[in-house]
This record gives structure tokens, sequence and C-alpha cells, in this order.
């Protein structure tokens, strides 16, 4: 049980400091742990390391200047091991990373997407009730969209999910939605992400993808290098003014800061509230490509391939909402996006293979 609460089926509402994170060693989770540490919070961390490795913690502590606080190796769907996790900590909101985020593989892999996404948000959800906690921040897509046409696209843009991953966000959604109408005192913060890249200015933290990366920053960091000869430019018949399509990249530590604030804003109240995160601003295959070989100083070699299935030319966002409501806005542009996903890709040719872990273990 719940340690701080003497009825766990009691529902109370108080300002976050003790977060629990899943995903925590992920892309976006570990550089939101060193946001929440640098602002005082007490982080409870749980991760499967499916797409991650426990030696992030030792970069997060040692860019946080703090511990990372307790730290534990479990599926989200292990509503027995989660369960143990909320009767030891008394958790006031939940961050919930954890997913398979690979569109491409979902298609191949739809059970396991729907089952990790899906599943794993209702085992959180029900363990969340179970134990009175009704604050969470949800990790949420701009893949819903779909092939939603081109022009900003607010949070009112009617979902068309294309693939099984996108889909999976957008259940995941209308559940947290019947979730806050039959329990009027639940709160749920949902950032529908567009495409976070870049990584932490110390080149301590980044995007370190398990294999060869599905994403376009980390594969042109990695021809940039060297570690891969060229990259495979998906597409230049598409409607835009150069061929390629245009994306909205957003930089990881604009958007670690989103979630810091958010966190404030569960004193707004109860209820789902769903907010686009991005800069506003579309940039094509090609325009990234120069950016980063400008940041960079090395050449970027690439071949025009096929459009990749499921691809659609062009997704912006229209962030207005989140700056209306909360006063956040992106500060980062394309330039420190390459620049600081170059500086990590250059101190860690490897990702995290390698590198040291803490030496406070994992429970
Ligand atoms: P990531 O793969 O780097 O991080 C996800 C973390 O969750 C990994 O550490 C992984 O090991 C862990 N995980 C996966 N399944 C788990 C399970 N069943 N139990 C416990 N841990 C599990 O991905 P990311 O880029 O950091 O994405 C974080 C979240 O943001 C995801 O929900 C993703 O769908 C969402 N998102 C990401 C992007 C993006 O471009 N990176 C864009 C929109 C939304
Ligand atoms: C960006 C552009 C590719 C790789 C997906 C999800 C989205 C979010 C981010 C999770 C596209 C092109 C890519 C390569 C290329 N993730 N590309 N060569 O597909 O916009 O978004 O990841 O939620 O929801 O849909 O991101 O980085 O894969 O691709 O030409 O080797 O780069 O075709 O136009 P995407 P991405």
């Amino acid at each position: 049980m719940n340690p701080d609460r003497t009825d766990p089926r009691a529902t109370s509402r108080r300002a976050p400091s003790t977060v629990l994170v899943t995903g925590g060693a992920g892309f976006i989770g570990s550089h939101a742990c060193v946001e929440l540490l640098d602002h005082g919070y007490e982080l409870i961390v749980v991760d499967d390391y499916s797409n991650s490795a426990p030696q992030v913690y030792a970069r997060v502590e040692r860019v946080a200047g703090r511990f990372v606080g307790a730290v534990y190796e479990l599926d989200v769907r292990d509503r027995r091991a989660l369960s143990a996790v909320f009767d030891r900590h008394a958790v006031d909101a939940v961050v919930h990373f954890a997913a398979r985020k690979a569109v491409g593989e979902s298609t191949r892999m739809p059970v396991e997407y729907y089952d990790t996404n899906v599943g794993g948000t209702t085992a959180l959800l029900s363990v969340m009730q179970a134990h009175g906690v009704n604050q969470l921040v949800f990790s949420s897509s701009c893949s819903l969209y779909g092939d939603a046409g081109g022009g900003p696209l607010d949070e009112s843009t009617p979902a068309r999910p294309t693939n099984p991953y996108a889909a999976s966000k957008c259940l995941c959604e209308q559940i947290l939605a019947d979730v806050c109408r039959r329990n009027p005192e639940f709160a749920v913060l949902c950032l529908r992400y567009f495409n976070p890249t870049g990584a932490h200015p110390s080149g301590l933290l980044g995007e370190s993808p398990h294999g060869t990366p599905d994403n376009l920053m980390p594969y042109v960091a990695q021809v940039a290098t060297g570690r891969r000869k060229r990259l495979p430019v998906f597409g230049d018949d598409y409607p835009t003014p150069d061929g390629t399509a245009i994306r909205d990249y957003l930089h990881v530590m604009d958007t670690v800061e989103a979630h810091r604030v958010a966190l404030d804003h569960f004193a707004d109240g109860p209820g789902m509230r769903v907010f686009n995160l991005g800069v506003g601003r579309g940039s094509s295959v090609l325009d990234v490509i120069s950016a980063f070989a400008e940041a960079s100083g090395n050449p970027v070699p690439y071949d025009i391939v096929g459009r990749r299935p499921g691809d659609v030319p062009e997704l912006v966002a229209d962030a207005s909402a989140v700056a209306r409501s909360w006063g956040w806005r992106p500060t980062r542009d394309l330039a420190a996006m390459c620049r600081d996903s170059w500086r990590f890709q250059q101190l860690n040719p490897d990702g995290y293979a390698g590198s040291a872990r803490r030496p406070s273990t994992e429970e």
C-alpha cells in the first residue's frame, strides 16, 4: 500500500514532488529525468530496457549532479511488479514514456505494439487507481494525425492513424479520456510530440537506438561520423518545395521542459487536456541533411530511394494552445538540434555501449 495513504482507493490531489517515470532510461525519458532532478523532484524510474540500457542512469546522475533515486527493471504490463513499486513509494504523479515507438516495426508486429502501448497504459492506470494516484502526463504522438494535409495542425485535427503505432496512441488517448470521464478526480496531460530530436548539450545524453536507426536524425549523425556509409532519403517526389517530406523537429530539451511545466499544471484541475508539442516550423529531409553537414563540418552522403510505406508528406504543429495555456514555447532551432546530436554522436560513437553503470545498483 502507498505508505502516505491509509485507504488505497482514496484519491487525492497534491502538487507533485515524487514522480514515477516509466521508460525513464529511453531517449526522452532520460532527458526528462535530468530536467526533473534539476527542479528538485524525487524520482522513481521503471524501465525494461527493451530499447535502452541501465548505463544511462550514471550519465543522468553526472549531468544532474544528483542520484536518480529508486530504479526498477520491470515491464509496465507486469501489474504485480508495478503495484509493488507503488506500495513502496508515495507517488504523486506519473510521467508515462514507456512504449514501443517505431512506426515501420509496428506494421510488422501489431500485436506487440498494441500489447505494450495499450496494455502497458491500462496496466499502469489500474495500478494508479488502486493506489489513489490520479495525475498522469502521457506521451502521445503527432503520428495520430496521419495524412492530414499541409499547414500547421492544431489539436482539433481529427485523428486518422495510418499504422498500428499511431492507432495504439489513439486508443490510449480514448482510454484516458474515458478514465477522466469516469473518475472526476483524475487529471491527464496528454502531450502530442511532433519530432523530438537533438541531445543534451553536455554530449552525455542523446538518442542511442538499438540497431539501425529508424529516425532521421540519429541515422544522419551515424553517416556524418562514417559509422554508416550513406543515408537513404525516403522519396523526393512529395508535393513539397524540394520533394522530400517535411516534419516539425523539436529539441529534446524543449520537449522535456514542457513535461516539467506540465507538472505545475495539475493544479489547474482534473480532466484531460491535450496539447501539441512542436516548433511550428517545417524542415524537409534535405534541410536536415544540410543543417547537419553545416553543424558537423562533415558531408552527409545520401541516396534517394523509394518512399517509406506509411510516411506522409508534411506534419507541422500548431502549438499555440500550449503557449497560451502554459506559456511553454520551444527556444532551440534546427541548428542547435544538429549541433547537440553531433556532439553526442562524436563523444559516444557506439551509444552507451561499454559506458559505466551507476554504482548504486537497480532494485
Ligand atoms: P525510447 O524507446 O527511447 O524510450 C522508451 C523507453 O520505454 C525505453 O527505455 C524502453 O526500454 C522502455 N520500454 C518500452 N516498453 C516497455 C515496457 N513494456 N515496460 C517498461 N519499459 C518499457 O523512446 P522515446 O523516443 O524516448 O519515446 C518516449 C515516448 O514518447 C514513447 O511513448 C513514444 O511513443 C513517445 N513519442 C516519441 C517520439 C519520438 O520521436 N521520439 C515522438 C512522439 C511520441
Ligand atoms: C522523418 C523524415 C522520413 C529516416 C515518426 C513517428 C512520429 C514520431 C517520430 C513517435 C521522414 C525521413 C527517415 C531515414 C529518411 N515518433 N527519413 N531516411 O516518421 O516523421 O515520425 O517518428 O511517435 O510519431 O511517426 O520520423 O525521423 O523516422 O522520419 O528519409 O533513414 O525523415 O521519411 O520524412 P517520422 P523519422
